[in-house]
């Protein structure tokens, strides 16, 4: 939620930034702005919209060497230029991304020392708390520190003062950040990707650690003021990575990349049919609870039936922004697994956090390294899916239910299954079908449903969530045998009802509630792994059958790759859907 991007060296400054903040447009993407030094004075563009916006407006070979760029997801105030950041009080502009969730009480304090604001924004007042604590302390650093002390919620800030227009400073809590240097400049970041084209070595701020950029070197304080050492990373994979390769939208090249994320997660974790020391043993737990947030919720539940089948283990699933505040009936035998893509999911990282005051012990599946959750959690068992671009995630999903069906299996103790991976043929079968003919059938109806039962359930969800966040129609997936106790009333002539039926023991059941709603006159859509011919469908699309450890696995590709396609016709921002933004890193 919203991309932070600095520089300052010896290029020029802005299309670094832009650059960047390109490379960010993930995290957020209604409005941006930047702010640069020039003849010793602070310049500031914005303008609303994509960063192609502001890039229009700005002249990128400014004789500029320094300046903080933003890319906004809007969370207090409406999408508007007066908004946008950055914001500039007094002597101090700033870039933030986060909450500030005492910025009322800041607000009202510095009112009365007669302070005014122009936006609805809580970012606005961190420049005015910092100019005014700057009064009292003359001192840079120190009025960082106090600032943030007095700030809850959460927050990364690109900071520059008019007292010394030849430094950038930073500081983060709850939001991330990263430092970086090329051969010629020193970078800001809230993400990785956003520094590739320049160097792939970066350091990761800790929560309240200060940094100073200047041209030629930096400096990393803890919020005492004591100078931190730094472990410097490099990112593994290649820039290309983030490319899109000929494909039309991240979304399509990041589906067909699914062969390849559940080779390398499988080789990640495998070799020889049997397990790495990459796999730690987690047999002592009596019982496990999956806490996520989307899709990363869905693919918990995945776990879980392949969890309780496999292992006979219970587990508990749980969205993570309600897990954070509820009675959580776990102990010594509980081991907490918290999924995420990206890893700094801000309710997940809470959830993650709660679980480990309460003494409990816990696993982080994460594919960003070095992100929040990966370093906070007990254990990390890093997914292998690269940088995943598209804000609706495929790949990372794919990955996700490839580790944890490596789970089950390790909790098992059934490493026989292990061979059952070997599904390169029939992914590419999955990943060749024409799903735009199927598409075609259901893209101008505005409401769509999903039913399965058990793991069938789960894939609905997931295939529901993808046709809402990437075509915008109402869709809703229902426990095929729970749709006869009210919402059948909802099935009209030529409702889509698109029908999961890969789990054999249930199929048959499944297929009676798709008669039920065919007798209704439904748009039966059947999606199976099994040879049914008859006359209860409109259209059918068959899936490879494999064993029920990656069933999951092949099965979602379809509903990812039609909501894709549906998507596609009715002409909508697919790697960037309205609203939506990749890494949610407020509440
Ligand atoms: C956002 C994304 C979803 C994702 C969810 C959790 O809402 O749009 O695709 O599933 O966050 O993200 P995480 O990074 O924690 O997996």
């Amino acid at each position: 939620m919203c991309g932070i991007v600095g520089y300052i060296g010896e290029d020029k400054a802005l299309p670094r930034i832009i650059n960047g903040l390109k490379l960010l447009e993930y995290r957020g993407y209604d409005s941006a702005g930047l702010s640069f030094v020039k003849d010793n004075k602070v310049f500031i563009e914005k303008e609303i919209g994509r960063i192609k916006n502001l890039e229009e407006k700005i002249n990128l070979d400014e004789n500029t060497n320094m300046g903080i760029g933003h890319t906004r997801w809007a969370t207090h105030g409406e999408v508007s230029k007066v908004n946008s950041h950055p914001h500039r009080v007094g002597k101090w502009t700033i870039v933030h991304n986060g909450i500030v969730e005492n910025y009322v009480s800041i607000k009202e304090k510095l009112i009365k020392e007669g302070y005014s604001f122009q936006t609805e924004t809580d970012s606005e007042i961190v420049a005015g708390l910092l100019d005014y604590n700057y009064k009292k302390e003359k001192d840079i650093l120190k009025t960082i520190s106090k600032t943030i002390g007095e700030l809850t919620g959460s927050y990364a800030l690109g900071i520059i003062c008019d007292d010394d227009l030849n430094s950038i400073y930073a500081t983060r809590c709850g939001s991330p950040l990263i430092v970086a240097k090329d051969k010629n400049g020193y970078y800001l970041a809230s993400d990785v990707p956003a520094i590739l084209d320049w160097t792939n070595k970066y350091v990761l701020l800790d929560e309240d650690e200060i940094v100073k950029l200047t041209k030629d070197n930096y400096e990393v304080y803890n919020k005492d003021l004591v100078k931190q050492k730094k472990d410097i990373y490099t990112f593994e994979g290649s820039r290309n990575a983030a490319e899109l390769n000929g494909y039309e939208h991240y979304m399509l090249k990041e589906i067909h990349e699914s062969k390849k994320v559940v080779q390398d997660t499988f080789n990640y974790y495998v070799e020889k049919n049997s397990f790495k020391k990459t796999m730690p043993d987690f047999k002592k737990y009596k019982n496990i609870h999956i806490v996520g947030c989307g899709s990363a919720y869905y693919v918990g539940y995945i776990a879980k039936y392949l969890i309780e089948e496999y292992a006979h283990i219970p587990v508990y699933v749980e969205v993570a922004s309600e897990y954070r505040y509820k009675d959580n009936f776990y102990d010594k035998e509980t081991l907490v697994i918290i999924i995420s893509q990206s890893g700094e999911t801000a309710d997940s990282l809470a959830a993650l956090r709660k679980a480990k005051e309460d003494g409990i012990d816990t696993l982080a599946i994460v594919n960003v390294v070095g992100s929040s959750i990966a370093r906070e959690a007990l254990w990390t068992l890093y997914i292998k899916a690269g940088p995943e671009i598209a804000v609706a995630t495929t790949k990372a999903f794919v990955a996700q239910a490839t580790l944890l069906a490596l789970l089950a299996i390790k909790l098992s103790n059934k490493t026989e299954l292990l061979k059952e991976f070997d599904i390169d043929k029939e992914l590419d079968i999955v990943l060749e079908k024409d799903y735009k003919r199927i598409a075609k059938t259901i893209y101008k109806h505005d409401n769509v449903f999903f039913i399965g039962r058990l793991v069938d359930y789960v894939l609905c969800l997931e295939g529901s969530l993808k046709l809402k966040e990437t075509s915008y129609i109402n869709s809703i997936a229902f426990q095929a045998g729970e749709l006869k106790h009210g919402t059948i009333s909802l099935i009209d002539e030529g409702t889509p009802v698109i029908g999961v039926c890969t789990k054999e023991s249930i199929i048959g059941k499944t297929i009676s509630n798709l008669k039920e709603v065919k007798a209704r006159h439904a748009y039966v859509l059947l999606v199976t792994n099994e040879d049914i011919e008859d006359d209860f469908y409109n259209q059918k699309i068959v899936i490879p059958k494999v064993h029920d450890i990656v069933q999951p696995i092949v099965t979602v590709i379809p509903l990812q790759l039609l909501a894709y396609e549906v998507a596609k016709l009715r002409k909508c921002d697919i790697d960037k859907p309205r609203n939506l933004a990749k890494s949610v890193t407020v509440e």
